[in-house]
C-alpha cells in the first residue's frame, strides 16, 4: 500500500459539476460499488441500497427534480437507506444510517476518482419525485444522489479551513 498515492487520491477527488460524454464501462461500475460496500457499518448492519441509473431519459428526468444536480452525468448512484434494516440499529439506527450510507458514498467517490471519473454528492433533489421515477418501496429512503461521468475540467480545489482552526487537542 503507497500512503502517498492514497494521500493523493483524498485530495485530489474535486465535486465536478461539468462532464463530457463517455460510458463508463460496468466493470468500473462495479469497482465503485464494491469500494461502497466495503465501508464501515454501525453495527455491521449495512442498511445501504444503491441504484445505478445510467439511461439518459431517466437521468434527464432526474435532473428536473434535482435543482443541486449540474452538468449532464453518464451514470446517477441514488445511495439509498433501507429502513427495515436500519431498524435493527434500535433509537439510533436511522441516524447510523445516514453515517453508514455518507462513508460508503465517500468510498465511491474515491475509488471514481482513482479511475479517472469525476463525482458529485448531491442532496439538493426531491426524495419524493426520485422515489416514485424508480419505483422504490416505501421502507427504502433516497439520501444522496452522486453524479458520475469523466471531465476535462476538474475544478480547484475549494479551500479547506485550517487544521489550528478545526482540531483541539485533549479538551476543547
Ligand atoms: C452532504 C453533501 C451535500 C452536497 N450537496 C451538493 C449539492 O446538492 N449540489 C452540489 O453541486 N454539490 C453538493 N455537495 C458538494 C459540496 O459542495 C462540495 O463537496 C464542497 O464544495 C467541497 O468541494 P470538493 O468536494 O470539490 O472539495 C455536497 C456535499 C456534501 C458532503
Amino acid at each position: 500500500m503507497c500512503l502517498e498515492d492514497i494521500i493523493r487520491v483524498i485530495k485530489g477527488r474535486r465535486c465536478v459539476r461539468s462532464f463530457r460524454e463517455g460510458e463508463i464501462p460496468n466493470e468500473y461500475i462495479h469497482k465503485i460499488l464494491e469500494a461502497g460496500i466495503w465501508a464501515p457499518s454501525g453495527g455491521n448492519i449495512q442498511p445501504w441500497e444503491f441504484i445505478v441509473v445510467r439511461n439518459r431519459d431517466m437521468i434527464d428526468k432526474i435532473k428536473l427534480v434535482s435543482p443541486g444536480l449540474f452538468g449532464d452525468p453518464s451514470v446517477i448512484i441514488v445511495v439509498c437507506i433501507n429502513l427495515e434494516k436500519a431498524k435493527r440499529g434500535g433509537r439510533i439506527g436511522e441516524s447510523m444510517a445516514i453515517i453508514d450510507v455518507s462513508m460508503a458514498a465517500q468510498n465511491i467517490m474515491l475509488v471514481a476518482y482513482a479511475l479517472g471519473i469525476g463525482s458529485c454528492p448531491i442532496v439538493s433533489f426531491s426524495k419524493t419525485a426520485v422515489k416514485e421515477l424508480l419505483d422504490i418501496p416505501k421502507y427504502v429512503e433516497p439520501i444522496l444522489l452522486i453524479t458520475l461521468g469523466y471531465t476535462d475540467k476538474w475544478p480547484n480545489p475549494p479551500a479547506r479551513r485550517p487544521l489550528e482552526e478545526v482540531v483541539h487537542y485533549e479538551k476543547y
